[in-house]
């Protein structure tokens, strides 16, 4: 336990109160800082051509950055009167001091723009973490899909599928 606490002592916190860092469109320059950020974050993290075919597809994608350190990002999809988050992931290190609400709050401020009425989510069912925060943020849980994620040594996971009307 005391180990826990010198090492939070330790741990890096944000320079400026989160809601002063600046979000902007993710960009292909910006792949190698986003892959290697998802790497440390997702034992089965998205690959770089995840991110690229998302913003080929023009996905609706933003990062933050701390100075020029990136610190977290999110995608989502505009569907019809709705939109799908694909992807919200804050830096390890940075976790737990507000980025996710910046984050969240963008896309609040997104949706609505789309037309989208509700968004959804998958999320892993061991991620008991991210549903925790989704469900403060007022999603709820509307289903599963059986074996959705690989979970490696050839084993899936299921994923709980989260709804919010907006
Ligand atoms: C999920 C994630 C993006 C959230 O970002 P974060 O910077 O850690 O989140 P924040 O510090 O902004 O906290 C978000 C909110 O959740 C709340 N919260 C945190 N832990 C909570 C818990 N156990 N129960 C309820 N609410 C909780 C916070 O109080 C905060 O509330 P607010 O928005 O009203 O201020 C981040 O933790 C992350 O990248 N996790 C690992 C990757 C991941 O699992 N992504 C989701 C995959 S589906």
């Amino acid at each position: 336990m005391s180990d826990n606490g010198a090492m939070s002592a330790l741990a890096p916190t944000l320079k400026k109160a989160p809601s002063a860092l600046a979000l902007r469109p993710m960009r292909a320059s910006d792949l190698d800082a986003v892959v290697l950020l998802e790497q440390q974050v997702y034992p089965h993290p998205w690959t770089r051509g995840n991110f690229a075919d998302a913003l080929a597809a023009g996905y609706h994608a933003q990062c933050v950055h701390q100075d020029t350190e990136l610190c977290g990002y999110v995608v989502a999809m505009a569907g019809v009167e709705e939109a799908h988050l694909l992807n919200i992931t804050v830096a390890r290190a940075l976790q737990g001091q507000g980025l996710g609400r910046v984050l969240w709050q963008h896309l609040c401020a997104w949706a609505p723009q789309v037309g989208a009425q509700c968004m959804w989510l998958e999320v892993r069912r061991s991620n008991v973490a991210a549903q925790a925060i989704y469900k403060h943020w007022g999603f709820e849980t509307v289903g599963e899909r059986k074996n959705y994620y690989p979970a490696g040594r050839g084993q899936r996971e299921d994923a709980v599928v989260m709804g919010l009307t907006l």
